[in-house]
């Protein structure tokens, strides 16, 4: 069975033989609920590093008092079979998830914690100017939140290489660049890398663990639209159509579907769709003309990313547009 740590010492332990036998540690940070998406990044991992340590830790402090976290999804039996059979499928031996830190709120926060940032004292890590556009407009105080229990688990598990989804997107670039300006070694921001979004393999919704909120008719009608839009915007995008045309595009997919669905009596709301630039994070003008985007930037990527809900499930996906 693969050994489980649920304090920061014990932990320790562990990671200084790791050191004295001068084996790398990939890492991969959970909230739990393990699904294909967790795995494809746990198998990255395995693959790349002599030992994988994955944490399992739902974070008080990126929820806001309003959001889910009472409800949030806690499963950890089903999560450690889930690790197990990725240690079985890796017969070698020398690969498999080799720890799983599981601590408590008093472990990862032992001054306490308060979801009321206004109540909040003590130390916490905020990326400031990258934390309030796309999720952050709707979610303000959830980097900060993110941001700090990340620094505490990648000071506690210190990872040679650590492994976020790109169904994150502004999650994992946030992380690689509070990396850098933390002037972290463990990992270094060259070690931190992002992994392509894990999808249903027939209507291609991106797998989340908060996808269990949704009733079967949610999940059937409703929630591959939010996907549906940005790939159409993608393929509008790539035939040359300009941005301010290629918004508008899945503005009508997701209106149009809504409307079919609320004779159905479930409720589908968009959040944003926007294109973003990766390194500011900032919306980039849809009425900006392509030919001036093109002469701008055209060798960047763009981020095109939302947010929507269906009934009281919020839902989120994005895809890179251009040289990714
Ligand atoms: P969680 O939502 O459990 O996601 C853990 C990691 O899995 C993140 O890096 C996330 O981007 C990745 N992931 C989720 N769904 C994915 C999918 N369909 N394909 C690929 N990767 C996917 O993100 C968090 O937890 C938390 O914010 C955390 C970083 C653990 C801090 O608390």
């Amino acid at each position: 069975d693969i050994p489980l740590f649920s304090t920061v010492a014990s932990y320790r332990e562990w990671r200084r033989r790791a050191y004295d036998e001068k084996k790398s540690v990939g890492f991969v940070a959970t909230m739990g609920a393990l699904h294909e998406g967790h795995a494809s990044l746990v198998r990255r991992s395995l693959a790349e590093n002599d030992l994988t340590v994955v944490s399992i830790f739902v974070n008080p402090a990126q929820f806001a008092p309003h959001e889910d976290l009472a409800t949030y999804p806690r499963t950890l039996p089903g999560d450690l079979a889930v690790l197990q059979s990725l240690a079985e499928d890796t017969m070698s031996g020398t690969h498999t998830p080799s720890a799983v830190f599981v601590p408590t709120v008093h472990e990862m926060y032992p001054a306490g914690i308060t979801q009321d940032v206004a109540a909040q004292r003590g130390t916490f890590v905020e990326v400031t100017g990258y934390s309030h556009q796309m999720e952050g407009r709707t979610r303000p105080t959830f980097f900060r939140g993110v941001a700090t229990v990340v620094t505490k688990l990648f000071n506690v598990v210190e990872p040679t290489r650590t492994y976020f989804g790109q169904k994150d997107i502004q999650q994992a670039l946030l992380l690689r660049r509070m990396v850098r300006d933390l002037l972290l070694s463990h990992p270094t921001p060259e070690n931190l890398f992002i992994v392509p979004t894990a999808r249903n393999p027939t209507d291609s919704l991106a797998l989340s663990s908060r996808n269990a909120y949704l009733t079967p008719r949610e999940r059937e009608a409703a929630a591959p639209t939010l996907y549906a839009a940005l790939d159409a915007v993608r393929k509008a995008w790539a035939a040359g159509t300009s941005k301010a045309e290629c918004i508008s595009t899945a503005h009508a997919i997701i209106k149009s579907k809504a409307d079919d669905l609320a004779g159905d009596n479930i409720d589908m709301k968009l959040d944003y769709i926007e294109m973003n630039d990766p390194e500011s994070f900032d919306v980039l003008d849809p009425c900006q003309n392509r030919a001036a985007w093109e002469a701008d930037v055209a060798d960047r990527p763009v981020i095109l990313s939302g947010a929507m809900w269906v009934g009281k499930t919020r839902l989120i996906d994005n895809v890179i547009l251009g040289n990714a």
